[in-house]
This record gives structure tokens, sequence and C-alpha cells, in this order.
């Protein structure tokens, strides 16, 4: 039988692959989101985002959450909403509100229907650490973020921690770094992905950080997400994703190795996190995290971004 999976933040650049994977395994997939913006599902899904039934809701509202849950016999859980780094720093009470409380009501609810939902998937970051950690950054590590928003991140690893603890909620968190691909169009590290649709418009781009970071290509960080989703072993944990380590750079010689001749520029400090990041654990305790290489997955993107503009 089709499992019936809620993507919580279904609007956004990951629920949006998320989504697509759902789909792509034959199953249904229900999206819950307070927005209604459709344009990323309609970039990365085409005809088919009217295959994905949505409920408009805010997680913060735990009632909506339940009713989302038992109205569709959701099966399976990804929990994506929340509000990116410029977003909390511009409104830290709500930002709180919603990356913290809300994730408080996604285990919440699923705890009293265990029986039909086995674990919970949910995004943490690797803003949970400090830029001042070692690098790569150990996967047990992460206890002092530079921002708000990481310590919303945080709070949620607690969330999931507690949950196992007191009322046997698995859950398998992961950890992106940079998310690039389609879709990828808002938040701190947009900028590369904003430079490869530049690119293919023949505009120029300037990406406002700079140094050594990990690029997670968006449709392997949603394969993950997935695959954490069907866990029904009981195991729990937060993962570091396994992307490309590479400099600011590197991205701008692979959009130009794709679009000779785009004007990419950069500066600025560089991301509040350490570099490089460990990250063995989701391999070993969940599965092959998938893993596209920066050259495929911007390749994969600027193509993308090529056949829209060419469709309109
Ligand atoms: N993009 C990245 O590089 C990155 C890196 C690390 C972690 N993450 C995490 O991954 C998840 C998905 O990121 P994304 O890039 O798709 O973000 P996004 O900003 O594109 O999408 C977030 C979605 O959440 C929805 N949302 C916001 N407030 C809501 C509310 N109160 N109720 C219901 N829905 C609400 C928004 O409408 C939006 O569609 C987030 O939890 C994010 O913190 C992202």
């Amino acid at each position: 039988m089709a499992e019936r999976v809620l993507v919580t933040g279904a609007l956004g650049c990951l629920g949006a692959w998320v989504a697509k994977c759902v789909l792509d395994d034959g199953d249904e997939v229900v999206g819950f989101d307070l927005g209604e913006n459709r344009a990323r599902l309609e970039l990365v899904l085409g005809d088919d985002k009217s295959s994905v039934a949505l409920v408009k809701g805010d997680i913060t509202d735990l009632a909506a959450v339940e009713r989302a849950l038992d109205e569709h016999e959701i099966t399976r859980v990804v929990h994506l909403a929340a509000l990116q780094v410029p977003f909390v720093r511009a409104n830290p009470p709500l930002g709180m509100r919603v990356n913290v409380a809300g994730t408080v009501n996604v285990f919440d609810a699923v705890s009293r229907r265990l029986e039909r939902i086995p674990t919970v998937a949910y995004a943490s970051s690797a803003a949970v650490y400090n830029p001042s950690d070692p690098s790569p950054a150990p996967e047990s590590g992460g206890t002092r973020p530079a921002t708000l928003y990481g310590v919303s991140k945080l709070a949620d690893e607690g969330v999931a921690r507690v949950y196992r603890a007191e009322s046997s909620v698995p859950s398998i968190g992961l950890r992106p770094y940079v998310v690039y691909g389609p879709g990828r169009d808002q938040g701190m590290t947009s900028g590369p992905t904003m430079a490869m649709l530049a690119a293919v418009r023949g505009e120029p781009f300037h990406i406002g950080f700079s140094g050594n970071a990990v690029y997670d290509f968006v449709p392997d960080i949603a394969r993950a997400c997935l695959m954490a989703a069907h866990s029904t072993d009981g195991t729990t944990g937060v993962y570091n994703t396994p992307g490309a380590l590479a400099d600011v750079a590197d991205v701008a010689a692979a959009i130009q190795s794709e679009v000779p001749g785009a004007e990419i520029t950069w500066d600025g400090d560089r991301l509040p996190f350490p570099p490089a990041m460990e990250a063995v654990g989701f391999d070993r305790e969940v599965g092959p995290f998938p893993r596209t290489s920066l050259a495929d997955g911007v390749a994969a993107t600027v193509a993308h971004f090529r056949r829209t503009l060419a469709t309109g």
C-alpha cells in the first residue's frame, strides 16, 4: 500500500524536492505550509505539482498539525517548516516560535500516533556549530551555535532527544550546510544557486560570502530525508550531511564550466560554521547517503534552469 507522507514546509526548496521524491516512489504526498506561493513546486515538479495535496496551516498550531495527520491518514512525516537565518534575525520571537514550538508540535502529535507513524524525519542544520569548532567538525559536536537560528536548531535536536527518552518517539535529523539546486532562492547561503540562475540568464552575480563550505545538492538531501522517514527500526540520531567540500571559487569555476563567461564575484565573511564536517553516521546507521559531485550538481542545476527559462 502506498505511504502517505506529510511534508511540512512543502512550499520551500527542500520541501518541493522531498515532494518530488515521494511521487517518484509512487507514494502520496501532503504538503503542510503556511505560505501560498507554489513557484518552487512548479519549478521542481512542473505539471506534477497538482499531485501534491496542500494543507494551508501554521506549524505553531498543534491542532492544525494533528488534523492534517488524521484527515490524510498520514504514515510518514518529514518536518522541514522553519524560518531561515535572515528571517529569525529579523524577528527572533517569531523565529523561535516557528522553529522550536513548531518542532515540539510535530513530535507531540506523532507521539500519539506511533502505531501509524514510526519516526520523525526533521531538518536540523550545520548552524548548530560555531566557527571556532574544530574542522572537520566532529559529528558528535555542535553545542555553541553562533546564530539564534542555530540555537533554534540545537533546541530541535534536544526536543528529539527528550521525545525519544520520555515518549519513545524515534527520529532522524539531518544537518545540511549550503543546500543548492533549483528552488534555493532565499536564506543566507542561497547565493551560489542564485549565481547559477543569473549565469543562465546572462546576468552578473555577486555572492556575499567567501571561503570553504560543504555544498549539498538538494535532491540528495531530499532523498536522504525520505530514507530517514521510512526508517522503521527505531534508529534515532542527528547526522551531518556528506556534501562536497568546496571554496566559493570552486563553485564559480563549476558554473563557468557550464556557462562560459559567466560573471561571478564574491567577497565577505566566511560562513559562521566550521568549513568541513565529519559525516559518517547516516551511512552507518540509516543507509548510503546519496552523493552528487559539485560538478554534476551544478551541471544539473544549470540544465534545469535552462529548460525552465526555455519553456517560460
Ligand atoms: N537551505 C539550506 O541551506 C538549509 C541548511 C540547513 C538546514 N536547512 C533546513 O531545512 C529546512 C528546509 O529548508 P528550505 O531551504 O527548504 O527553506 P525554505 O525557506 O525554502 O522553506 C521553508 C518553508 O517553511 C514554511 N513555513 C515557514 N513558517 C511556517 C509556519 N509557521 N507553518 C508552516 N510552514 C511554515 C515556509 O512557507 C516555506 O515554504 C528548514 O528547516 C531549514 O532550516 C536548510
